[in-house]
């Protein structure tokens, strides 16, 4: 049966099922995430939140099930730079090698656009992701010397140099203190509203999150359940996974 193809449909997964070593830790998962959305994904340890994003980026490839990206089978995909992902653990990289900030932001080609500018558009580019991140200032910064928080912010240029239509982000925020959270935070909606950069995010800063996302997906028991507004009933099952209900354990940021 032909794909209805939405043209502001940015990632869809249709029936995917991912196994580990023949074990799935997602069974026929339906998704659809559009143009301009703030997605949050939340669920527990081990729940395939970050299977679920590398499913969407491409890193893994389901054996069931078809995935899409720009309504185009991802087997096809060939527009990487449309995509910008920062992995669960980029800021544990070994920060020590003498790399200046501006280096690493521009590090953030070779995944999709290798030389496909001039160095001197390059230069543009990086400048103006650096801006977007609100780090132009660490530019000529050794990565090394960097706080948590600036460092952050240093992989999220290297996600947006590439001008990526949509970023995936995996816990971007673990480690860091709550006021720089928050302006992570106010950073990506910023982006999300002014720029219309779609937003697909795996966090734990409940707070954060719900107050920026127009969606929640809750990721467990192999599934994934999308909440679009947050009524009793989202409430409940949210509560359930998270273990406590938003509001009562937890403080808005
Ligand atoms: N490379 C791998 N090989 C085998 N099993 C894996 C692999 N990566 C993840 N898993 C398993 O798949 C399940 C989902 O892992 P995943 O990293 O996606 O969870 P998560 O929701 O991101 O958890 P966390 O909140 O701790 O980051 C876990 O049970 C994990 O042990
Ligand atoms: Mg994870």
């Amino acid at each position: 049966m032909a794909y209805p193809y939405n043209k502001r449909e940015v990632v869809r997964l249709v029936d995917v099922t991912f196994a580990y070593n023949g074990s799935p830790v997602l069974e026929r998962v339906n998704l659809a995430v559009e143009a301009g959305e703030f997605l949050a994904l939340i669920g527990p340890n081990g729940a395939a939140k970050s299977t679920l994003l590398k499913i969407m980026v491409g890193l893994l490839r389901p054996k069931v099930g078809e995935v899409r990206l720009f309504g185009q089978d991802i087997r096809r995909f060939r527009d990487w730079h449309r995509i910008g992902y920062i992995s669960q653990n980029a800021s544990h990289i070994n920060t020590s090698f003498p790399a200046t900030v501006a280096e690493v932001v521009a590090s953030g080609y070779y995944s999709g656009l290798k030389g496909l500018f001039e160095g001197s558009t390059r230069k543009r580019m990086v400048d103006e992701a650096l801006e977007l991140a609100g780090i132009k200032e660490l530019a000529g910064r050794l990565i090394g010397e960097l706080s948590g928080g600036q460092r952050q912010k240093v992989f999220l240029a290297r996600a947006l140099v590439k001008r990526p239509a949509a970023l995936f982000l995996d816990e971007p925020t673990t480690g860091i203190d709550v006021s720089s959270r928050e302006e992570f935070y106010r950073l990506l909606a910023h982006l999300n509203r002014e720029k219309g950069l779609t937003v697909i995010i795996v966090t734990h800063d409940i707070g954060a999150a719900f107050s920026r996302a127009q969606k929640i997906g809750c990721v467990r028991d192999r599934g994934v359940y999308i909440h679009e507004k947050l009524s009793e009933v989202d409430q409940d099952h949210i509560a359930e996974v998270l273990g406590y209900r938003i509001g009562e354990n937890h403080v808005y940021l």
